[in-house]
């Protein structure tokens, strides 16, 4: 059924068929250009990129490596212009750099890869007659952050003595950020940046509290320690407890501190999407991406305050340091087992109930036998005692903004059902699970502030051939193949767009749009696919244009610079780079109308 353009309004193209090209492939009738590509200059004073002239200092005022997350802002006062923030979420020195030698990188390259981590605020601009966006280098509220940007520690677990460290005995001052991987836009017109995989950067853990968190005995893979011994928890025990927060950034204010929020829970934190109450308070949605961990949301007790005078914005900077969290535990509803195949259970339906447990409450803990300060800083630990659900990794976890319904992408997970290791449940119903799913929750009485919310799994991805899938009850011979769903988004129509990492069904990663509401509900369709080696991340769909992140392309086992898997976007005989993308219609129409 290719060359098809019907679907649900904001989903009506060709998809995508499956394939390996070493490019960004568009639907028919679409166009695509690069909007920033890693090392651009985004600041004032910072040079042209040059490869073989690397430096810490251009890189600090370069767009850094390995986009993720994005959000666009609108600009108001600046026609055609918006504010784009990205995640930047690690770096793969072996791409980056010729003769790199991982058993001894030089301080050079060790201060390159600090400065290519964190964020980039840059103002983009769109050119006439198209949907492609430039960079607007040397706008005022282009910025960078990275992992040496002085940051404040707020929330009820800031100045904790788990929080303190040589540098900083206040425990409330962090330097840098690192592993931001997905994120999230506030109504209040701020970013929310999840710190994920943190614990690779740390050396020598040796408490069980850093094995919980992936803390690992020896050397880092990036040898960090040797430049900086607060890399190393041997020596400054606390430092890792200073990472693996959600991070809020004004990007209206080039001089504003970004926040750690501790409110929100220490864990491997994916995104972090907000949606507000009926009364304004916001809750907000997250997920701690590793097998068998749980997802979260925190709820607010304050309200947001409407408008942008100073008043608001200084009011709206302290929602996320206030309120109850909470972890998910779920039940199925099916009688008899679950076989571990993923086939349809006896009621014809994954589904069942939940409900949100509270962690802790400002100063006050709900879990028994741990203080707040260690359920803000051993989450995974509180949890664990509350009896939450182990999921097959929740990345993405976003509530749509036309029905308050929320998504959770649980990406993979081939240790479940394995000896040792817990089995298939109704929400994770395959054992050996390579493909993931998407789990739709709808809170009670549709108040995300409730205790209790009613599930199911809205889509089980793989070959639509393989009769495990299920699309949300949609003919599977109409939907694309998908594996590895990871990050979430919503159309101007309600859509759902879904990008993926770590395709399983032989072809390169890509995005696919999906009705999620109307007869059309499960219809999924692919709408580009990403390079050999990448990943598809921070898709943004606006009404003319989506946008997405390329990143890690060319990164397969074995690649080097001299020797290299992809050679995107700038074709032989240069190096290989992480960029953002846009595609629009070259009809100038909107997309998928
Ligand atoms: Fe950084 Fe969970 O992907
Ligand atoms: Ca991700
Ligand atoms: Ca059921
Ligand atoms: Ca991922």
């Amino acid at each position: 059924r290719h060359g098809r353009t019907d679907g649900a309004r904001g989903l009506r193209f060709t998809p995508v068929a499956p394939n390996e090209h070493d490019t960004v492939t568009v639907p028919a009738g679409h166009a695509q250009s690069v909007v920033i590509r890693w090392g651009e200059p985004i600041l004032r004073g910072a040079p042209d990129f040059d490869p073989e002239r690397q430096s810490a200092r251009a890189q600090s005022g370069q767009f850094g490596y390995n986009n993720d997350f994005l959000s666009l802002l609108p600009l108001r006062g600046e026609h055609g212009r918006q504010v784009m923030v990205a995640n930047h979420e690690y770096t793969t020195e072996t791409l980056m750099f010729r003769d790199y030698d991982p058993e001894n990188p030089t301080r050079e390259q060790v201060e390159i890869a600090w400065a290519a981590h964190g964020l980039s605020v840059v103002v983009v601009e769109e050119r006439r007659r198209s949907g492609a966006l430039a960079p607007v280098p040397r706008h005022r509220l282009n910025r960078r952050i990275t992992a040496t940007t002085p940051f404040r520690i707020t929330g009820p677990a800031a100045g904790a003595p788990l929080l303190r460290t040589g540098a900083d005995p206040s425990g409330t001052r962090a330097l840098g950020t690192f592993n931001n991987c997905a994120g999230g836009t506030t109504p209040w017109g701020t970013t929310l940046h999840g710190e994920e995989n943190i614990n690779i950067y740390f050396a020598n853990g040796s408490r069980p509290t850093d094995q919980r968190y992936g803390i690992a005995p020896g050397a880092t893979e990036r040898k960090w320690e040797r430049f900086d011994q607060r890399f190393d928890v041997a020596r400054e025990p606390n430092e890792a407890h200073r990472f693996g927060w959600v991070v809020e950034l004004d990007p209206f204010d080039p001089d504003s501190v970004p926040r750690k929020r501790t409110a929100l829970g220490r864990f491997k934190h994916e995104g972090a999407q907000p949606r507000l109450t009926d009364d304004g308070r916001p809750v907000v949605y997250m997920g701690d991406d590793e097998r068998f961990e749980y997802f979260y949301k925190f709820v607010s007790s304050q309200r947001m305050m409407r408008g942008t005078s100073r008043a608001a914005r200084e009011h709206n900077l302290t929602l996320l340091d206030e309120g109850t969290l909470y972890v998910a535990k779920l039940t199925g509803d099916s009688p008899g087992e679950i076989d571990g195949s993923g086939r349809h259970p006896a009621d014809g339906e994954f589904d069942g109930a939940g409900e949100w447990i509270p962690l802790a409450t400002g100063e006050v803990s709900h879990v028994p036998g741990m203080t707040a300060e260690e359920v803000y800083v051993f989450t995974r630990l509180a949890a664990d005692r509350a009896g939450a659900t182990k999921m097959d990794r929740p990345e993405d976890v976003e509530p749509s903004p036309r029905t308050g319904r929320v998504y959770v992408a649980l990406t993979n997970n081939t240790e479940r059902g394995k000896p040792g290791k817990p089995g298939a449940d109704e929400a994770n119903p395959r054992v050996l699970n390579k493909h993931g799913q998407i789990l739709e929750l709808a809170e009670e009485r549709d108040d995300p502030a409730r205790e209790r919310f009613a599930w199911r799994l809205f889509l089980v991805a793989g070959d639509p051939a393989d009769p495990a899938t299920y699309f949300a009850g949609f003919p599977k011979e109409r939907v694309s193949p998908i594996s590895c769903p990871d990050n979430v988004a919503f159309d101007p129509h309600g859509n759902m767009w879904i990008s993926t990492d770590g395709n399983k069904l032989g072809s390169n990663d890509g995005l696919f749009g999906v009705a999620t509401r109307g007869e059309r509900r499960g219809e999924l369709k692919q709408f580009l696919t990403v390079p050999v080696g990448a990943e598809t991340c921070g898709p943004v769909i606006q009404d003319r244009r989506v946008l997405v992140a390329v990143q890690h392309p060319g990164e397969l086992d074995g690649a080097s610079v001299e020797n290299p898997a992809s050679t995107w976007p700038d074709g032989p005989g240069r190096i290989v780079r992480p960029a953002v993308v846009a595609v629009w219609r070259t009809d100038g129409r909107d997309i998928g109308v």
